[in-house]
């Protein structure tokens, strides 16, 4: 039989999820199920960077492997497993630690921004930073212990890269926020592959079926949908709930000549309709827009239905599923031991080449 490609992807354990996840890695999941040999799991060890309350923390991991299964991940087709459960991934972390800089890691566009919100510095998430504008790194050697960036969120991608190669990915669907940490994953992988002399380590690539990677807009004119940004609309949002927040989304004033520019905030609805609507409907509101006829109540109302006409079935299976604890059970111990199958393996590999080698 043909050996099929790898696939790896994982959600951290930080809540539900919702349509920047759905959008930016779930629909991809279940899309890729049937060709891949597919390993989703769950990054309860990456959740702990931020430092959650230990009683919400699986409380998250089952919220997300409910939200997995009931978006059509199929457990016969794909191994579904929790990061935990592996502990040779926390070994290789620590080994592959050992050939990654500081430097690299302090460099990283999510560290600098996850150490300003740990250590309280405002910032405008509208104008991305640049690596020279700022001193996050004086700003971390001079904090005090109480309010520290921890070392975990400082590793945060060597983690990330281990959960990629133990597994010997190729493919990572990710959202477009993810693309650095496949790129450092990638250079982690070439150079342990060349200080080793080994092939040990695939080079993965994001996967997106040829189009571009996805990024999911708020609703609150910001940038990106996202838990910490508090701007989410959650696939287990209620009907009412969810028609709410669509009909709250901030707009302008609306166009006052034909062909106007189109502000951030309609721009963002309208990215979202063109990820939830028919293109005919994206196309009308649009030529509304241009003529200045458009009615923006109107957009929110057929964007909210269009949204529900994804979540609705997903919520209702979600319902459904919840309170099956042996049959999600289940699915996660025989998913544990197919993934530690393959990890147990690959760091072997990874101990041998490295000279960790048993003489008594
Ligand atoms: P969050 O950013 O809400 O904390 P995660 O960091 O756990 O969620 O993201 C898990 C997956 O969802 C990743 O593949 C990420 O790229 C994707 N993702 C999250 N938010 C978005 C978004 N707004 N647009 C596109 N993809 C997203
Ligand atoms: N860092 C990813 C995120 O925040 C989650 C993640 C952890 C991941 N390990 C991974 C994604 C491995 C893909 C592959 O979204």
């Amino acid at each position: 039989m043909e050996k099929k490609e790898i696939v790896l992807s994982g959600i951290r354990a930080t809540g539900n999820l919702h349509l920047g996840n759905y959008f930016g890695a779930l629909r991809n999941f279940v899309k890729m199920q049937n060709d891949y040999d597919c390993r989703f799991f769950i990054a309860d060890l990456h959740a702990l960077t931020t430092n959650p309350d230990p009683a919400d923390l699986h409380v998250n991991v089952k919220n997300i492997v409910t939200e997995y299964l009931a978006a059509g991940i199929d457990p016969e087709k794909a191994t579904i497993f929790v990061q935990s459960d592996v502990p040779e991934i926390s070994e290789l972390y620590l080994l592959l630690n050992m050939h990654v800089g500081i430097g690299e890691l302090m460099r990283t566009a999510s560290f600098k921004d996850k150490a300003r919100k740990a250590l309280g510095i405002k910032t405008d998430s509208s104008t991305p930073t640049s690596p020279e504008d700022d001193n996050i790194e004086k700003e971390i050697i001079g904090s005090d212990s109480n309010k520290r960036v921890n070392a975990g969120l400082l590793t945060y991608p060597t983690l990330m890269a281990v959960d990629i190669l133990i597994q010997k990915a190729n493919k990572v669907p990710v959202g477009k926020d993810q693309e650095q940490h496949l790129e450092l994953t990638r250079r982690f992988a070439r150079r342990f592959n060349s200080f080793y002399k080994t092939d040990l380590f695939p080079e993965p690539e994001n996967y997106t079926f040829g189009a571009a990677a996805v990024k999911v807009p708020g609703l609150d004119g910001s940038g990106k949908m996202g838990k910490s940004e508090g701007n989410c609309i959650y696939l287990i949002d209620e009907d009412k709930v969810l028609r709410k927040k669509v009909m709250r989304a901030m707009t302008d004033e609306g166009p006052k000549e034909p062909n106007s520019p189109v502000s951030l905030p309609v721009q963002n609805l309208f990215s979202l309709m063109e990820l939830t609507s028919a293109p005919e409907v994206v196309e009308q509101f649009k030529n509304a827009y241009a003529d200045c006829s458009i009615r923006y109540g109107d957009l929110k109302k057929q964007l909210a239905e269009d949204i529900l006409a994804i979540t609705r079935p997903i919520r209702e299976h979600i319902i459904e599923l919840r309170n099956n604890d042996e049959y999600i059970g289940r699915v996660l111990r025989q998913g544990a031991e197919r993934a530690r199958y393959y990890a147990a393996e690959t760091l072997r590999e990874a101990r041998e080449v490295m000279g960790i080698r048993k003489f008594y």
